[in-house]
């Protein structure tokens, strides 16, 4: 029997860490169940000491969640594991996640402790972490980059205390594979209690080599936990990406010669999912989960895939959730028959009034937009879920817009302002400019745009348009998500949404600071 690897998912921790991915904790949910479907081994649902808002997500999401271990990060301290402990208290399944630096510069300089003081912490948070669970997991930060003696050291000491995870965290993406594989393995050979624990990677991607280094550290260093985020989502450049590593591994088995647990037909739904939710957009050539990863342009391709599939094909659309665009619902389709869709999907809406809200979207859309397809009707969902939770202190109303050629273009957006409805016109340098500038003539929010993206949600020019906006304000990052079937209209919700966000004043703590 082959051993398996455990799938780590922490999207809703360290992939949340990204400026501007911050989530709701609806959208925490519905992300927790998407993850529990594709049947992940553990979601790090948050870290609960960072703010109310996790602590709730958390929470909720250790009483919903059954096949799939709940864990929350805590620093390696009484208060910070108190409230992991408590965030978890309703789940039976549960994982406590402690850490602290291990690297000469971040003791001197960021904990201002000495070597001494962090091997007697980092003993006392796993001893402190086992009177709530026996699953405990202790990582080193910035571990790549720490003193081997020191390393072997503090980890000797954490398994004593009961350790039963040990993740060697490259906090900084600065591993190379073998060298990072190496120390994987060395810890288990020098370590006298290793064998008492799972050796898991943890790989951040600045150097693009967070797949190969967890690879490396999988293969050569014998870890058998790999901690990922869906489409690699994460602060800087991002953490490994797990649908990468567990299509490496599936395709791969004469190489690893690992099981997994995943349901990879759960895969490219978990990605939509987390990029609707976050407006972070997947490039169309990333593997896996790219618009394009599967779709053959040269003549010689479409022609070999033609007569043998395997000829360029080394994986199938469909194992990895690629469904052939299919209608689901369209004009006629009653709240019966969106509710049940909704169901397949997954989504569970909170109350009646917000299924009925969804509905009402559904046939607004509808009525412009002839197909419906479960791209669509996520993005309603989305829309939905964030409208709910941001309390929509900035609506959209109305938008009407001009543009000829040779003419400059002209909009004129009706909104509403904490109930209040206000009109703001303004031109601009194209139709999307002219807009935003209308709803800043009235907000004058003093934001800087910092990206501004448009996507097509399914095929075709009558699909809706996706359009992300980014925001920055005072060092705070926020993302806004729109969609409707006129690109502009969304572009003017998706900077209304970022304004929501903006507005509401949900900080949260970093873990690493
Ligand atoms: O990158 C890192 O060091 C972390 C730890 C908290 C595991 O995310
Ligand atoms: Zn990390």
């Amino acid at each position: 029997m082959a051993e398996k690897l455990i799938i780590f998912d922490t999207t809703l921790r360290d992939g949340e860490q990204s400026p501007g991915a911050s989530m709701t904790k609806d959208e925490k949910i519905r992300i927790a169940k998407q993850l529990e479907r594709l049947k992940v081994d553990v979601i790090e649902a948050g870290f609960a000491a960072s703010s109310a808002g996790d602590f709730d997500a958390i929470k909720a999401i250790a009483s919903l969640v059954r096949d799939s271990t709940v864990c929350s990060l805590a620093r390696a301290n009484d208060k910070d594991i108190q409230r992991a402990a408590d965030a978890l208290a309703e789940s039976d399944n549960k994982r406590i996640h402690t850490f602290i630096a291990t690297s000469a510069l971040h003791m001197e300089k960021k904990l201002r402790m000495s070597p001494d003081q962090v091997y007697e912490q980092a003993r006392n948070a796993v001893r402190f972490a086992r009177k709530f669970t026996d699953n405990v997991e202790f990582s080193p930060e910035d571990g790549s980059r720490s003193d081997l003696d020191f390393l072997c050291r503090v980890l000797e000491g954490v398994i004593a205390e009961g350790a039963t995870t040990i993740n060697i965290a490259d906090t900084v993406g600065y591993g190379v594979p073998e060298l990072y594989g190496n120390l994987v393995k060395t810890l288990r050979e020098r370590i006298p209690n290793s064998d008492k624990a799972v050796w898991s990677v943890h790989c951040h991607n600045d150097l693009g080599m967070a797949v190969a280094n967890s690879l490396a550290g999988v293969q050569i260093g014998g870890a058998r936990q790999v901690e990922c985020t869906i489409n690699g989502l994460g602060e800087r450049a991002g953490n490994t990406s797990l649908e990468e590593i567990v299509m490496a591994v599936k395709t791969r088995k004469d190489y690893f010669g690992l099981e997994l647990g995943i349901d990879t037909t759960q895969i490219v739904p978990a990605s939509k999912m987390v990029s609707q939710v976050t407006g972070f957009v997947v490039q169309p050539n990333k593997a896996v989960v790219g618009a394009n990863a599967f779709a053959h342009a040269s003549g010689i391709h479409q022609d070999g895939v033609l007569k043998a599939r395997d000829t360029y094909e080394i994986m199938r659309a469909e194992d990895v959730g690629w469904a052939t665009n299919k209608i689901v619902l369209g004009k006629l389709s009653g709240r019966n028959a969106f509710k049940q869709r909704l169901q397949e999907l997954g989504v569970e809406l909170e109350s009646e009034a917000d299924l009925n809200a969804a509905f009402v979207r559904f046939k607004d859309l509808a009525d412009k937009k002839a197909d419906i397809y479960d791209e669509d009707i996520l993005a309603i969902v989305s829309d939905e879920a964030a409208a709910a939770h941001e309390k929509e202190y900035f609506r959209f109303v109305s938008l009407s817009q001009h543009s000829e050629t040779g003419e400059r273009p002209h909009a004129k957006i009706v909104f509403s302002i904490d109930g209040a409805e206000v009109s703001g016109d303004s031109d601009g340098n194209g139709p999307v400019d002219a807009t935003l500038n209308a709803i800043e003539s009235k907000v004058g929010s003093g934001a800087e745009l910092i990206l501004y993206s448009v996507n097509a949600i399914t095929n075709g020019t009558q699909a809706q348009g996706e359009v992300t906006v980014r925001l920055s304000k005072s060092g705070r990052i926020v993302n806004g998500v729109g969609t409707d079937p006129d690109i502009v209209a969304a572009s003017a919700k998706a900077y209304i949404a970022a304004l929501n966000r903006l507005q509401s004043k949900t900080e949260k703590l970093n873990p690493q600071l």
